[in-house]
């Protein structure tokens, strides 16, 4: 049974897409059969694996408005282990398109039934809204991820996603749980970026990854080359990050920190000291 995780964070631009493909690619890179589903708009996903959306024979589009069938729109990546549904344009109009469909928030949960049991992760990146394709998303998924920039305002409109995700526990899937909160675009450089973490992790306490990822330009260039980091640049900082975060996620956080105490060079020990007191 797969565990299907959704990148969601209303606000723009904060990393949600670059997540989600980087995330699903250290996945995949790990052995776990991993299906990333791109539910923006956008398409942003689907182009930074390398799938030319004007080619795709059917998208996430068809799924939801026409009821296809999911497996249809399954497209393979560079990557063995990763498949995608791609997204596309069209979409923009789902929500409205949407509106009379019954049961309009479970499209996706139905649509994603029959591919569950393919696949050990589902990764669903979302728009930059709390709208019906998101609402979709959160219904369909057993958790949901949410990167934080580390820049100012970082915790603006955290509370109304909070709330969205409470409703949504309430009335559309009671067990949505938060897979954690991660900081993103840390500039190791910037006191403002220690201050932001710091905030957050005041504000979410545990429920943020101890893994951080990092501003890194690698980042930012490997979708202009259709690839996930780890095929564009395989030793940067970017790649690291990611995955350390897919340990961090397949572990289980108590696992992941204690495999990187124990990966820690030995410290040396100072004997002109006694520290027994
Ligand atoms: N760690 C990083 N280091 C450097 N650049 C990054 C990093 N993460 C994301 N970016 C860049 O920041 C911009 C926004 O990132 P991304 O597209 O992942 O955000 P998003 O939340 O998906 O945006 P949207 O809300 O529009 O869907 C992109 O240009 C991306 O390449
Ligand atoms: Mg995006």
């Amino acid at each position: 049974m797969s565990k299907i995780i959704a990148v969601a964070n209303q606000k723009g631009g904060v990393g949600k897409t670059t997540t989600s493909v980087n995330l699903a690619a250290s996945l995949a890179v790990a052995e776990y059969k991993t299906l990333l589903v791109d539910i923006d708009p956008q398409a942003n996903s689907s182009s930074g694996v390398g799938v030319d959306v004007s080619e795709a024979p059917l998208t996430i589009y068809e799924v939801l408005i026409d009821r296809r069938p999911a497996s249809e729109g399954v497209q393979p990546t560079m990557l063995p282990f990763l498949e995608i549904i791609a997204s596309h344009i069209n979409l923009v109009g789902a929500e409205i398109e949407l509106i009379d469909t019954p049961q309009r928030e479970f499209v996706l949960k139905q649509a994603l039934g029959e591919l569950r049991d393919r696949y050990d992760y589902i990764v669903i990146d979302c728009p930059p809204s709390l709208g019906l394709l998101t609402l979709n998303s959160l219904t369909a998924s057993d958790s949901v991820l949410i990167p934080v920039q580390c820049e100012y305002y970082a915790l603006e409109g955290l509370g109304k996603l909070l709330n969205t995700i409470n409703i949504v526990r309430q009335h559309l899937n009671p067990q949505l749980d938060i897979e954690g909160v991660l900081l993103t675009m840390y500039d190791t450089r910037l006191r403002l970026s220690k201050q932001v973490a710091e905030e957050v992790r005041n504000y979410f306490g545990d429920k943020v990854f101890d893994t951080i990822i990092s501003r890194n330009v690698r980042l930012s260039e490997a979708p202009s080359f259709g690839k996930p980091v780890i095929l564009y640049d395989a030793l940067s900082v970017g790649t690291q990050n990611y995955i350390d975060l897919a340990q961090e996620i397949t572990q289980g956080k108590d696992a992941f920190r204690r495999s990187r105490a124990e990966s820690r060079p030995p410290q040396t020990v100072d004997t002109t000291e006694d520290t027994e007191q």
